[in-house]
C-alpha cells in the first residue's frame, strides 16, 4: 500500500502540516513566566477564554485565535506566550495550530480571503473567480488570497469571506472593487454582504436588486 499523503495543489492543505519533527531538540518545556513577555490585553484574553471551562485546555482554540489576531499570524513568539500563560508546552499548541487551517503558522498578509472553491461555488465558476482575485492581489503582502473548503454560504456562491466577512455572489467583473475595498480600508462589496442582506433569499443570483 502507498504512503503517499495526497497534497491538493491548490493548497486547500496548510503549508507546513505535515514538516517532520526535529528530533535533534530537547522538547521544549512550559515556558518561564519570568523570562516570556506577553502584552497585558493578550493574557486578559487568553485567561478571559481559560476562565471558561473547567479544563485549561478547553480554551486552546480561543487562546490562539487571540495571539493571531494580536500578532498577525500564530508565530513561534505568539505560541509561546500562549503556552506561557496556559501553563501547556508549546508543542501541545503547535498540534493545534497546524491541525485546523484557519491558523496561520506561516506569515500571511494582515487581509485574509478565502474564495470557497467547494462544490456550490465551484459550479458557479469559483475556480476562475479564485484565479481572478489571485491576479488582482499579486504582489501585495497585505493581501493572503487562499482557495477554501464549503464556508456554509452556498445560496450566494461563488462568494469569499474576507476577514470573516462573507460576500458574494462575487461577479468577474467586481473583482477589482473588492481587492480596491481591501486596500484601502473600505468594507468589501457592501452590497454584497451577507450579513447586510435582510433574509437568505432577497437577493436573486444575479446579484441585482430588482424588487
Ligand atoms: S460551496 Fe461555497 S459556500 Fe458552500
Amino acid at each position: 500500500m502507498s504512503n503517499e499523503v495526497r497534497r491538493f495543489s491548490h493548497g486547500s492543505r496548510v503549508p507546513g502540516w505535515d514538516d517532520a519533527v526535529d528530533l535533534t531538540k530537547e522538547p521544549a518545556s512550559v515556558p518561564d513566566p519570568a523570562t516570556t513577555p506577553v502584552p497585558d490585553e493578550l493574557r486578559a484574553e487568553i485567561e478571559a477564554a481559560m476562565a471558561k471551562y473547567p479544563d485549561r485546555r478547553s480554551a486552546a482554540l480561543p487562546a490562539l485565535a487571540a495571539a493571531q489576531r494580536h500578532h498577525g499570524w500564530c508565530s513561534p513568539e505568539a505560541i509561546e506566550q500562549v503556552a506561557c500563560v496556559m501553563r501547556l508546552t508549546p508543542a501541545y499548541l503547535t498540534a493545534v495550530a497546524t491541525f485546523y487551517d484557519m491558523f496561520d503558522t506561516q506569515p500571511v498578509g494582515r487581509h485574509r480571503v478565502y474564495v470557497c472553491t467547494n462544490i456550490s461555488c465551484s459550479l458557479r465558476g469559483a475556480d476562475e473567480l479564485c484565479e481572478r482575485i489571485e491576479q488582482a492581489a499579486a504582489g501585495d503582502p497585505d493581501i493572503s488570497v487562499r482557495h477554501f473548503e464549503c464556508l456554509g454560504a452556498c445560496d450566494i456562491a461563488p462568494m469569499a469571506s474576507v476577514d470573516g466577512v462573507y460576500v458574494g455572489p462575487i461577479e468577474l467583473d467586481e473583482v477589482d472593487e473588492l481587492i480596491d475595498d481591501i486596500r484601502n480600508g473600505r468594507p468589501p462589496l457592501p452590497r454584497k454582504q451577507l450579513r447586510l442582506r435582510p433574509t437568505a433569499d432577497s437577493l436573486p443570483l444575479d446579484g441585482k436588486d430588482n424588487g
